[in-house]
């Protein structure tokens, strides 16, 4: 018999009170690779699921349904689990697929810092507060969480690498750099449309030692290692710092900027990545705010900004904004050139 639901404002706030709980279920779910072995058109008893994951099917099958109650993974009444729309999303063969952001967002690292968020409104850095170390050296002493990292930045749901290189014509450029440019995504897929371009991933040693070969389209794109603090490659065309800002206090993202306007040409041009925050939230998308607080909570002031920030700290780096290109993810080109 259909259950009435609960509804009105009271319901929708209980939900939110819960989030965790379902961003926790997911990461396990996600853990455990549970959308993979679902065929998706097809449905698996709960034995043979679990089987499949290495667990027990009792506690599998009550995290099932308390996540088929948000549409993530159908239960049938004989205990068979199938897939739904958003379950499909969870497969790591789907494109742009899901499964790195649920393991992600709730992995050890975010999750202790979360725990401290408290701590940032007396100035401190949640993240350190949890770990005893900054991010950064966190995942450098933390691979297995350092690589999921990359390669959610890579499958972002946001789909930014493919819509950066549809709004943007970089066919008169012959080098782009992108620094701090993660696993190469970005420029995969922009070089991937401009045939005549090479690419230049610029990133921390780590990062760039586990950039896959197939990613380097024969050569085109090459990799160094290094810290954008110290110094950039000099002589690109283009250079990118795509959902790089975002992790830095001001006085940081000056010292990278102004990295960057040095290894610039005076026909160089940067284009910043980034979530252009909406000064008013009743105007904006409820993500660009989670991604505010995400970064206080890893990093303190680091911060998502609005575009009367981003033209002043581009100015007190040399550089001027040109203008701000939408693109069909939530992230826009933001282009810079010398003043
Ligand atoms: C949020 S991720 C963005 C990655 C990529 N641009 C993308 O959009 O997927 C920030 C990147 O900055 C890199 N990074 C952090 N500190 C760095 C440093 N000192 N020098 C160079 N890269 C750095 C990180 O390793 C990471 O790949």
């Amino acid at each position: 018999m259909p259950i009435p639901q609960a509804d009105g404002e009271r319901a929708a706030l209980d939900l939110l009170l819960r989030g965790f709980q379902v961003s926790r279920m997911l990461r396990l779910v996600a853990d455990l690779g549970v959308a993979d072995h679902i065929s998706p058109g097809g449905g698996v008893t709960i034995n043979d699921l679990a089987a499949a994951c290495d667990v027990q099917p009792q506690p599998l099958i009550r995290i099932l349904r308390a996540l088929a109650a948000f549409s993530i993974f159908s239960v049938a009444p004989d205990g068979s689990v199938g897939h739904t729309a958003r379950s499909r999303l969870l497969r790591t063969d789907t494109t742009n697929s899901m499964r790195h952001a649920a393991q992600f967002w709730a992995s050890a690292g975010p999750w202790e810092a979360w725990g401290q968020l408290d701590i940032a409104l007396t100035g401190g850095v949640p993240h350190d507060a949890a770990w005893k170390m900054s991010r950064f050296d966190y995942l450098r002493a933390h691979p297995d969480e350092a690589r999921l990292f990359d390669s959610m930045m890579a499958h972002f749901p946001d789909n930014r690498h493919a819509a950066i290189a549809a709004a943007y014509d970089f066919s008169n450029s012959r080098l782009i750099a992108d620094i701090g440019g993660g696993d190469g995504t970005t420029l995969y897929e922009i070089l991937t449309c401009f045939p005549t371009a090479s690419g230049l991933v610029f990133d921390r040693e780590d990062v760039v030692r586990s950039v896959q070969p197939d990613r380097l389209l024969d050569g085109r794109i090459t990799v160094a290692g290094g810290s954008f603090f110290e110094s950039i490659p000099a002589g690109a065309d283009i250079y990118m710092l795509i959902r790089v800002l975002h992790n830095w206090p001001d006085d940081d993202c000056l010292r990278i900027l102004r990295a960057c306007r040095a290894a610039m040409k005076s026909d160089s041009l940067l284009l910043l990545g980034e979530q252009v925050l909406e000064p008013d939230p009743a105007n904006g998308r409820p993500t660009d705010y989670l991604l505010d607080v995400q970064m206080m909570a890893m990093f303190g002031s680091a911060r998502t900004r609005t575009e009367g920030e981003f033209i002043g700290l581009l100015a007190e780096s040399g550089l001027r904004l040109q203008r701000i290109i939408s693109t069909e993810s939530p992230v826009s080109i933001i282009e810079a050139a010398p003043m």
